[in-house]
């Protein structure tokens, strides 16, 4: 009998339903939100209501593209945390009620892990151990992953995440949110000639909100003498943006490396969206002979698909929650 999974995510502002079998992800559907762009961030009451008028028909399309009817779904997963708790509640309540329904088992699955995990929706997989630069919109952890289901968090941010840096020095720049694929776009045409500080901290944790202060200041300083400094400059001003947090980013990754003797390196979330991580990451290996995994695109950003990925290994596993579940916004791996 092969094993079928719907998955949901929910822990932000995208509404994404996978249906897995057997491992094999069959669809991975997303709705992004666009309702949050005019505010310039994500609006946690707006995601929820999102949400709820979202989950259904994007279940419905990801049943439909997989070909798979609700009577041969073995297990229903939803995302519990981290994330925003009116987001999670919309999956979570979607979860208990589709397991109620059908009188399924639940899986709940760690946002973060997914990200790590979305590595196996589609070859080339990494071989264990490997380690994990995770960069997203909420979170910047570098991880040692020792198994699907067995990970350690070995850096992490003290402040913001490296996501929010592109997003909050794309707002000082008057792009819209968010801003991280717009400072990616616009630094491809331009030059990193401006240069800002490298974040000092130890070990292999990362801060971003001193590099936002900086380049706020920088700006200032600019704009005084040349009002229409923004505008001349954007593409120079993303480039150097996106260097400095690229070179910073690498640097860590690079130490973890050296410190745990892996080279086998991965990257996922949102961030790895980045062209410029993308290009360092695929370089550096290349110097430093590592074999590098990046995940197709589809599975950078928020999606079910990787949670899929998680609660498939969970079903094998055994590990299923009951009804009383209830959400993490906070959840550490
Ligand atoms: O993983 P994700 O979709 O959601 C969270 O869990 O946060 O990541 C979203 C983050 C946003 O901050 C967005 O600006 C950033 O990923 N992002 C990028 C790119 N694409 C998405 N940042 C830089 N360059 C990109 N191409
Ligand atoms: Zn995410």
């Amino acid at each position: 009998m092969p094993i079928t999974i719907l998955a949901i995510e929910s822990s932000c502002d995208d509404t994404s339903a996978a249906v897995i079998r057997d491992g094999v992800i069959l669809s991975n559907v997303t709705a992004n939100q666009e309702a949050h762009r005019q505010y310039g961030g994500v609006v946690p009451e707006v995601a929820s209501r999102e949400h709820q008028m979202k989950i259904v028909p994007v279940v419905d399309v990801a049943l439909q593209k997989a070909g798979v009817d609700k009577n041969e779904i073995n297990a229903v997963a939803f995302t519990r945390g981290p994330g925003l708790m009116g987001s999670l509640l919309v999956g979570l309540s979607f979860a208990k009620s589709f397991a109620l329904g059908l009188g399924i088992p639940m899986i709940e699955v760690n946002h973060m892990q997914a990200h790590v995990l979305a590595h196996f929706a589609e070859a080339p997989y990494p071989t264990f151990p490997f380690l994990c630069l995770t960069v997203s919109g909420g979170h910047t952890q570098i991880v040692l992953v020792r198994d699907y289901l067995d990970m350690e968090v070995i850096g992490t941010t003290i402040d913001d995440a490296a996501g929010e840096a592109f997003d909050k020095t794309g707002k000082l720049l008057g792009l819209d949110y968010p801003a991280g694929p717009i400072i990616d776009k616009l630094a491809k045409e331009g030059q990193p000639v401006f240069k800002f500080p490298q974040p000092k901290i130890d070990a292999l944790d990362f801060s971003f909100s001193g590099l936002k202060t900086s380049i706020l200041y920088f700006l200032k300083r600019e704009l005084k003498n040349n009002p229409d400094f923004i505008d001349e400059n954007l593409n120079d001003i993303c480039a150097s943006v996106q260097h400095t947090i690229v070179r910073f980013l690498m640097k860590k990754l690079i130490a973890a490396t050296e410190q745990h003797k892996i080279r086998e390196v991965a990257i996922a979330g949102g961030v790895s969206a980045n062209s410029g991580l993308r290009n360092a990451l695929r370089q550096t290996g290349e110097e430093l002979g590592w074999n590098t995994y990046i995940p197709a695109f589809q599975y950078c950003t928020d999606n079910a698909g990787m949670i899929a990925v998680v609660a498939h290994q969970k079903y094998l596993a055994k590990e299923f929650v009951g009804q009383d579940t209830t959400p993490l916004a906070r959840w550490h791996l």
